[in-house]
């Protein structure tokens, strides 16, 4: 690909089972959901979810018509099609989020969730995204924030050398960055999208406290004080709803797939190939048991 922005490759992880799967995180996913229902729209035509991994929140969106599962990660997609593929609504589609394979004005609702700290540059993430979304669309993020009590206490005590309280993005880690919400509300309407409701999650992330309270009962408590996060967040985790306010144009009927080096809108695949009709271009995509591949061209 042409950005030479770095990626954070989960090509062959094993992230369901390392993270997920009886990893202790059952509140975490469930509080995510209570979040995303309530800043979702419920129905619509075309969902896309950026960073979909193995399709973990895939159930959420039974309203809509078309839903783009689209990551870096084949490896991933495949795995969720070992869940999805016998629901022709799911699109699999792998590819980088700063070169979008879409056609302008596609989408009238994002989705990204657990993906954001992985972007170097979440300001061109951003404009990608208003790029492929349809005028007024609703983009629901949920974002690692640097700006939480366990990052204050510990700056606050010199263990930890970074301030919670800086807007600048940390990479604590390779690859691994947490945001301040008055940054992200920044970056968000800077690329078109006007930030609106804000949730907090994640309250009770403290493992002890998981253990010994029942899961339900922290569900049910985190989700009566999501609210707050329209007034100050401290959690570790927060979702902003935003709504694309920049004018231009819904993509035309029919219009769905573009090259991602040029952006000529895309025609049918022939013979497992997707081929780029700008003689300037030609690239050629390839689309293999039902996954459209466009992190390199054949
Ligand atoms: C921590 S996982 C989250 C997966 C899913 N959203 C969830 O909540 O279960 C992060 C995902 O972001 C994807 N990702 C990271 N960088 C990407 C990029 N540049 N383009 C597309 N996907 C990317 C990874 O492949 C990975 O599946
Ligand atoms: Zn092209």
């Amino acid at each position: 690909m042409t950005n030479p922005t770095p990626v954070c490759d989960y090509e062959g992880s094993d992230y369901r089972a390392r993270f997920w799967d009886n990893q202790g995180r059952d509140y975490e996913d469930q509080a995510e959901r209570v979040a995303l229902r309530r800043l979702m729209p419920p129905h619509g035509d075309t969902l896309l979810d950026v960073g979909a991994g193995f399709g973990r929140l895939a159930d959420e969106y039974h309203g809509y018509e078309r839903v783009v599962l689209f990551d870096y990660s084949r490896s991933l997609l495949r795995e969720a099609q070992e869940h999805l593929s016998g629901d022709s609504r799911f699109v699999f589609v792998a590819g980088n989020w700063y070169d979008m394979p879409f056609v302008d004005g596609l989408f009238d609702t994002l989705v990204q969730v657990r993906t954001l700290h992985h972007a170097a540059d979440a300001p061109a993430l951003f404009r990608e995204l208003a790029r492929v979304a349809r005028p007024q669309a609703a983009y629901v993020l949920e974002f690692a924030s640097k700006h939480n009590l366990k990052a204050m206490l510990r700056y606050g005590l010199r263990r930890q050398a970074w301030s919670p309280f800086d807007p600048e993005p940390v990479e604590f880690v390779d690859l691994n960055f947490d945001f301040h919400p008055a940054w992200i509300r920044d970056k968000l309407a800077a690329s078109g999208f006007a930030p609106g409701r804000m949730l907090t999650t994640s309250h009770f992330r403290f493992a002890p406290l998981k253990r010994l309270v029942p899961t339900g009962w922290l569900v049910s408590l985190d989700s009566a004080i999501q609210r707050t996060g329209a007034w100050w967040q401290l959690t570790p985790s927060v979702f902003v709803r935003s709504t694309l306010t920049t004018a231009h144009t819904s993509a035309p009927v029919g219009a769905f797939f573009a090259c991602p080096t040029c952006r000529t809108p895309l025609g049918e695949p022939e013979q497992g190939v997707l081929v780029c009709v700008n003689p300037a271009c030609g690239r050629r995509w390839c689309v293999e048991n039902g996954l459209y591949d466009f992190k390199e061209p054949l």
